[in-house]
This record gives C-alpha cells, structure tokens and sequence, in this order.
C-alpha cells in the first residue's frame, strides 16, 4: 500500500474571511492505496505532479446558499482544483499510460479519474449562475513538454491564467497596433500575460502592482508604464500616462474608477476578477464615483469567465501558445512549493493580498 495524502475540505470560512489552516483545510496523510490493484471501473489512475491554487477555490468555499459562477465544495470532502497529473494505469479508450493531462483534478497525491468526459459535454449557453459544475472542467491530454519547458507551466500560462489572459483578450479586448492598455494585477499570473500578448500585438501597456518588486518584474515583460499602487493612486498615475483605448481588470474597486476617467470613448473593459472586494462585505465595497461616464464615452463593459470562451479559442491556444513559449517570446514566472503537505499554506497565500512574489504559486506534488 502507499500513502495517499489529500487537501480535505473542512469548514466552510464565514463570507469575508480568509480561510485557516486546520481549520477550514487541513492536510489527512491517513489514506493508502493499492497502486497495482485499485479498481478503475473503466476511468485511469493518475499520479499527481502539479497542483494550481486559484482564486475560483476560494469562492467554491462558499455557503452553497449563496448563488455564484461555480458550484460549491463538499464539506469532508478532498477539494478540487487544477493540476497536472500523469496516468499509471488505464482502462479508457483515449488514455494511455505516461499521458500527461491538464485539468480539474482532486487535490491528493492520486486519484482514480471518473471526470474525463463531462467537460466535451459542457455547454457553456446553458450556463446559469450556480449551476455551473466547475468539476466538468475535465482533465485533458495535452503535449509532452519534451524538456522544452517545464512541467509548471501548465498552472501558469499553459493553464487556466495562460488561458483567461488568451480568451479575454482575443475575444473582448482584441487589441490593435498602438492602441494602450491598461492592466491591473499586472503581476498576477493572469495579468503578467495580458500585458505580453499586448505587447506582441504592438500595443502600449500600462501596468499596476503592489509591490516594487513585481513593478521591475512587469517592466520586465515589456510593461511601458509599471506603478506601484500603494506609492501612487490609479487617478495620477493614468492621468500621466493615459488615455487608454481598453482596461484589462483584475481588482476592480478605485482602479475601474480610475480607468473610467482615463478611458476614451467607444473604449472597452473586461472584467476579469474583483480582486480588491473579494473578501470584504459589500457594505464594505468601494463605491464607483465615475459610472455616469459609461454612458457619456460609449463605454462596453464585459464581464467574463473563463469556461464560457474556451470553446471558442482553446485550439488556437494551444496552436500558438506553446510554441511561442518554446521560441522565448512569452515568458512566465512561477514560485514553486514543495509537497502537498504545504498546499493548504499555499492555497492561503495566495489569497493574500500583496504577497511579494511575482509570477504564480506553484505545488510540485511529485516530479514524475
Ligand atoms: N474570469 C475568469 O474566468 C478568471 C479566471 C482566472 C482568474 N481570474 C481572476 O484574475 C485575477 C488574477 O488571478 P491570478 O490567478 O492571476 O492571481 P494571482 O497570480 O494569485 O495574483 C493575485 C493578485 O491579486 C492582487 N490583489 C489581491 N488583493 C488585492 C487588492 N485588495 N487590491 C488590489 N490587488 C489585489 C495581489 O497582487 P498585488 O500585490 O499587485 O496587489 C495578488 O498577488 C483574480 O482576480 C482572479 O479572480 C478570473
């Protein structure tokens, strides 16, 4: 028998508080498996290499009364969450032992997959607020990186924040030559993308972050104007540099404020994460003081998730992404983390506002 550690969920954290470890997530090293022997009944058994601690976890905690874009987690149950696994042994048609797959997984060290199918049957029109299953986000074969680069970019740019930034901005933002953008949380995983693919795209990028460190790291990709939010207001520092013809945002709050005010007309936003709010009561909310300009400047404002636009640009994803990666002409950052024993640390800290490291937290479970 082997040891077969998981993340359990185990209480659920009240609206606007982080969760705790022990608490509300602990780490259960009380469960084995039999590798050789372990019933497949026609799924595949996996081992897991990678796990990515996302915001979209914290929400999953969440009191299942309270409607929102995901379903809700188990209490006692492992938490799901995106990773990379290898398959040991199969009995699906399609999957092949030494695959590597990318995809909603169970946050242990491995997992018997029942989950392969349900994702070809999502249909992101039927999609209603709460009935979303995030767990038909199913793990998918994808390519052997070959030693070109490492596995950990399948959490970073070769996942899920690789392909928010792609989907959002090729499908809302769409961008032209000249044209400048700005992008909050530029040194958020999600963000450190938008500002390349803007860059390709030859567009003039301005960039927030809360910490001088990840300000040099967005300067790094190729950020024109990088500021430090907490040195200087959104308000001043657009006012100098803008105006701006698209926003890209991550946090809401007084940067959408401030990007009203620096947007020209017939602009757009995507709305891609509420950083700034997530854990504050919305008594607590900073209240928009430029929303009358919406309608004065023609403003479209979209809001987005991610499973809803991936049908339509997953293949030019992976067409043009990994290669681009291959030939250095994207790059990403991650911070790794040993063992799952650290994933609920890790899942916290993430969490946290202003944490100093650029780029995105990374679990190595197992290296193959
Ligand atoms: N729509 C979708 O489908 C989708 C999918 C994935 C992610 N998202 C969203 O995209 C955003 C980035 O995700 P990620 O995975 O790339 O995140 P990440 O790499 O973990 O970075 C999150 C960053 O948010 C910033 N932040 C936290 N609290 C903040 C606050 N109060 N005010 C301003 N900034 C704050 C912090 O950076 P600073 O130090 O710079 O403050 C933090 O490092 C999140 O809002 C997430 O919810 C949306």
């Amino acid at each position: 028998m082997t040891s077969n550690p998981r993340i359990l969920f185990k209480k659920r954290p009240n609206a606007h508080e982080l969760p705790v470890v022990g608490e509300h997530i602990v780490i259960d090293s009380s469960t084995t498996i039999d590798l050789d022997r372990v019933p497949l009944t026609g799924g595949f058994l996996t081992k897991t290499l990678i796990l990515s601690p996302e915001p979209a976890m914290r929400e999953r905690m969440r009191d299942p009364s309270v409607t929102s874009y995901t379903t809700t987690y188990k209490l006692g149950a492992p938490i799901t969450g995106f990773g990379v696994v290898v398959v040991l042994r199969s009995e699906k048609e399609g999957v092949t032992v030494g695959d590597y797959m990318y995809g909603l997984t169970v946050w242990e060290a491995y997992t018997v997959q029942p989950y392969i199918d349900s994702r070809v049957n999502f249909k992101p029109e039927e999609w209603a607020p709460g009935t979303f299953d995030m767990d038909s986000l199913a793990l998918q074969v994808v390519p052997n990186p070959n030693g070109n680069y490492s596995l950990t970019k399948y959490a970073s740019i070769l996942g899920t924040p690789g392909l928010t930034a792609f989907v959002g901005f090729e499908g809302i933002i769409k961008g032209k030559e000249g044209e400048t953008i700005f992008v909050s949380s530029g040194a958020s995983a999600v963000g450190s993308m938008v500002i390349q693919l803007a860059k390709l795209k030859g567009l003039k990028v301005i960039a927030s972050a809360g910490s001088d460190t990840k300000v040099e790291y967005m300067r790094g990709l190729g950020t024109d104007f990088p500021f430090n939010y907490k040195k200087e207001s959104y308000g001043s520092f657009l006012a100098k540099h803008g105006p701006i013809n698209s926003f890209w945002d991550n946090v809401g709050g007084e940067a959408l404020d401030a990007a009203l005010e620096a947007l020209l007309p017939l602009s757009c936003i995507a709305i891609c994460g509420t950083s700034s709010t997530d854990i504050l009561p919305p008594s607590e909310h900073y209240r928009l003081k430029n929303a009358h300009l919406i309608m004065k400047k023609r403003i479209t404002i979209r809001g987005f998730i991610v499973p809803e636009l991936i049908p339509q640009f997953i293949g030019k994803f992976f067409a043009d992404i990994p290669a681009l990666l291959v030939e250095g002409k994207l790059k990403s950052e991650e911070f790794v983390i040993d063992g799952i024993e650290n994933g609920p640390k890790t899942f916290i800290d993430m969490l946290k506002s202003g944490h100093e490291v650029a780029g995105k937290l990374v679990i190595v479970v197992a290296k193959e």
